[in-house]
């Protein structure tokens, strides 16, 4: 598939894909290995696909060009839903010089255990390939420490790597000729999943990005569509989601046991909605709603509330996994408070609150804790609860 005069897509469509990272990440929507042959007067490939496709790859790529006319090989990042071709790849072409990051030579030898032909490069480094030039640009932390872009001059396309990227399968290649509700989506859960932990780093990035003042015509991202109707559109979402993003929402996560929990989820909500009607509010049970869809509605959320019932002086464990992976993605400028029922010792709230707060949200209150199965008060004391929260937040 053609991009331009002498940019082709090569990757591969996944649409079988319904885990990724393992099984961290769920793929609704299958994903895409994007991989480009950009054709001068020399030849560069720039990344490749994941290893389980690595034969099929090669030996769709031979069937478009010899392999020994490929000058230079570009591996922008190690991880190897990009990388996973380059042994079979390699074995074919094995002298020829491998691009990539001084992070990635390490990244690439830890993976590959091969002493291939590296080439360190850094940011402003270029490459001519004849009439135009291929110019790096480290990218560290979006999202492992070797991730590279590199920008192709005349035609003006940036090759992102992991950046602006969205785990969707499609046989159109384009943003503009997919649905969009769905490609903001993906777009997002995909920020708030994988890159919200390195907001920092992105915000960084965009500035020395634009600081370099290169024109950009199209994105070319190495997961999903690529973006030539306003490829800048994406861009100005990413700054907007690294900085603390938040929209006028109030998710309420829980998990319950004999529906306890759940009831005061529901009263609460309630209180919320009546005090701050325009509010979006959000119910997601943690056991039985997908986790990457939560973190993403959290993502979205100004305000958080954590919600389990107290079991053996802990919590439940859908409550407890959902915390971790919270922890680790580092949200900021986000409220949050807990809330549960228990029988007799009554740790939970107590746990979801430390939990919270060492995961860097503003805890708004104390928690509510209800003993036994809510009885009509109780519920009317969880209403007067949202609506006070409704009010604070
Ligand atoms: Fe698409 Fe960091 O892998």
């Amino acid at each position: 598939m053609k991009i331009s005069n002498t940019v082709q897509w090569v990757g591969k469509i996944d649409w079988d894909l319904r885990k990724f990272h393992g099984s961290e990440y769920s793929t609704f929507y299958g994903s895409t290995y994007n991989s480009y042959l950009v054709r001068d007067e020399k030849t560069a490939l720039i990344d490749t696909v994941w290893a389980p496709y690595a034969r099929e790859y090669v030996r769709h790529l031979s069937s478009l060009i010899d392999l020994e006319s490929i000058d230079y090989v570009i591996a922008p990042h190690a991880e190897i839903d990009h990388s996973g071709g380059l042994p079979e790849l390699m074995r074919h072409i094995p002298d020829k010089p491998v691009f990539c990051s001084p992070r990635g030579v390490d990244s690439l030898r830890g993976h590959f255990h091969q002493d291939w032909n590296f080439q360190p490069v850094k940011t402003g480094d270029r490459l001519s390939l004849g009439s135009r030039e291929l110019i790096f640009v480290e990218a560290p932390m979006l999202h492992w420490p070797d991730n590279m872009f590199c920008y192709l001059t005349e035609e003006a396309i940036l090759f992102s790597n992991d950046a602006f990227g969205q785990h969707l399968a499609s046989e159109q290649l384009y943003n503009d000729l997919v649905d969009q509700d769905l490609l903001f989506r993906e777009c997002m859960k995909y920020y708030a999943n994988i890159l919200n932990p390195f907001s920092v780093q992105v915000e960084k990035k965009i500035k020395e990005l634009l600081a370099m003042q290169l024109p950009i015509s199209i994105i070319c991202p190495s997961h999903g569509v690529i973006w030539r109707e306003k490829p800048l559109q994406i861009v100005d979402r990413y700054r907007e989601w690294a900085g603390a993003y938040r929209e006028d929402q109030v998710s309420i996560v829980y998990d319950t046991m004999w529906e306890g929990t759940r009831r005061m989820a529901e009263s609460i909500a309630a209180g919320i909605h009546e005090a701050a009607p325009l509010t979006e509010i959000k119910l997601l049970n943690s056991s039985k709603t997908d986790k990457n869809e939560i973190i993403t509605e959290i993502f979205r959320s100004g305000t958080v509330l954590f919600g389990s019932p107290t079991i053996n002086r802990g919590i439940l464990t859908s409550m407890a996994g959902l915390l971790e992976e919270v922890r680790g993605l580092k949200f900021r400028g986000k409220k949050a408070a807990a809330f549960g029922c228990y029988g007799w010792s009554g740790e939970g709230v107590g746990i979801l609150s430390d939990a919270l707060r060492d995961a860097g949200f503003e805890l708004v209150s104390e928690g509510l804790r209800v003993l036994w199965n809510p009885d009509r008060e109780s519920l009317e004391e969880c209403v007067q609860y949202g609506r006070k929260l409704a009010a604070d937040i």
